[in-house]
């Protein structure tokens, strides 16, 4: 790997609830070339999202140092925050996060928008978005007259219309049902096949297995990587002896961790 898209040197984020303390990522060192499809799995609890959270500059760590395509961003203020953000970073979340009110072209729109593009750029790209992800009839609707999987397409659409370098991807499956995740995992990968960086957190041991590179976490801290430990299959990712071989849903073990709450 020439110098990487990604590196995270001595990352810690501690969240202060109370008088207790909250150690959700702990020293964390990573690096992600760009190009790289890479799977974050894990028990619930062990620091996934807060990962994802910080390396689209929605949260900040407590120490450590984040290069992104070898510049410090921890340092930057948020509204430069905002601007790396909004040209070289899309997000895909569970629960879609669309606005409610905006219809599907509206919603696609939006970074663009937020970037200043003229209304003519807009138009013509959202016009490409919906016919790439077959919304084109439904480019009218708000997003609680679409369906599950349009949903997502349509967030997947305004995650991509900046051409972002990277897609960070938070159980982009978990609201769906398993063809129309297969659906939008297809998609994720047909970007990724450009050349987009694709990182999908998932509890899901057969979506895990399909990424080219496997993180397990536990307890705030990287427990195998399949780039770094060579003798690391996707099994001890999943933590679920032949889980490969038996490949569904929850097989990465969250099913017997405690839940914080
Ligand atoms: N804003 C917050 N305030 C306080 N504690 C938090 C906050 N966000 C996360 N945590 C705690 O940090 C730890 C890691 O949370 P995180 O959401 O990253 O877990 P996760 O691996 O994504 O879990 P899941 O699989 O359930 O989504 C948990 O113990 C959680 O309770
Ligand atoms: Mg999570």
């Amino acid at each position: 790997m020439n110098s990487p898209q990604i590196a995270l040197r001595g990352i810690e984020r501690v969240f202060h609830l109370g008088d207790s303390d909250v150690h959700a990522l702990r020293n964390l060192n990573l690096d992600i070339g760009a190009g790289e499809y890479v799977a974050v799995m894990g028990p619930s609890g062990s620091g996934k999202s807060t990962l994802l959270n910080l390396l689209g500059l929605l949260d900040r760590p407590n120490t450590g140092q984040y290069l992104l395509e070898g510049r410090d961003v921890t340092t930057l203020s948020p509204d430069e925050q905002a601007q790396v953000r909004s040209q070289r970073i899309g997000f895909v979340f569970q629960s879609f996060h669309l606005v409610p009110r905006l219809s599907a072209a509206e919603n696609i729109a939006l970074p663009m928008v937020l970037a200043g593009l003229p209304a003519p750029q807009r138009a013509v790209r959202v016009k490409q978005a919906l016919k790439d992800y077959g919304l084109e009839n439904r480019a009218d609707h708000r997003p609680d007259e679409l369906s599950g999987g349009q949903r997502q397409r349509v967030a997947i659409a305004r995650a991509t219309i900046m051409q972002p370098a990277m897609i960070l991807a938070d159980e982009p499956t978990g609201n769906l049902d398993r063809s129309t995740g297969e659906e939008v995992v297809r998609l994720l990968e047909g970007l990724n096949a450009q050349g987009v960086t694709l990182i999908v957190v998932t509890h899901d041991g057969a979506l895990g297995a399909r990424a080219r590179r496997q993180l397990r976490m536990e307890d705030g801290a990287i427990k195998v990587d399949t780039a770094r430990d060579a003798s690391a299959s996707a099994e001890s990712v999943n933590g679920s002896a032949g889980a490969l071989a038996t490949a569904g849903p929850a097989l990465d073990g969250s099913a017997t961790a405690a839940p914080a709450a």
